[in-house]
């Protein structure tokens, strides 16, 4: 499934994650993961895409290609493809 962006960032917008993630465990169906991307050097909302994945237990991949460089509360994001596990 796509989860759509939102208009600061042009990233994966929290609010409507968390509506499809919702939905999804509702009906079921769980997803596996979710890959959230960092696009043109803008960082997605990490914060709120970790807390969400977490309370739902859903893993989390960040996909750091394009944030070389870039800052998020002033620490230098990853300048490649991780894996970061969320679940407690
Ligand atoms: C968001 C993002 N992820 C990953 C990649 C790396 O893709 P690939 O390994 O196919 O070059 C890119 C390349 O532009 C990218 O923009």
């Amino acid at each position: 499934m796509f989860v759509d962006s939102e208009p600061r960032s042009w990233n994966m917008d929290p609010a409507l994650l968390e509506q499809a993630l919702t939905d999804r465990i509702h009906r079921g169906t769980r997803p596996k993961a979710v890959i959230a991307v960092h696009l043109y050097g803008q960082p997605a909302d990490m914060d709120a895409i970790i807390e969400i994945c977490a309370r739902h237990e859903v893993p989390l991949i960040e996909d750091a290609a394009e944030s070389l460089g870039a800052t998020l509360r002033a620490a230098l994001q990853d300048t490649d493809i991780r894996v970061e596990p969320v679940m407690r």
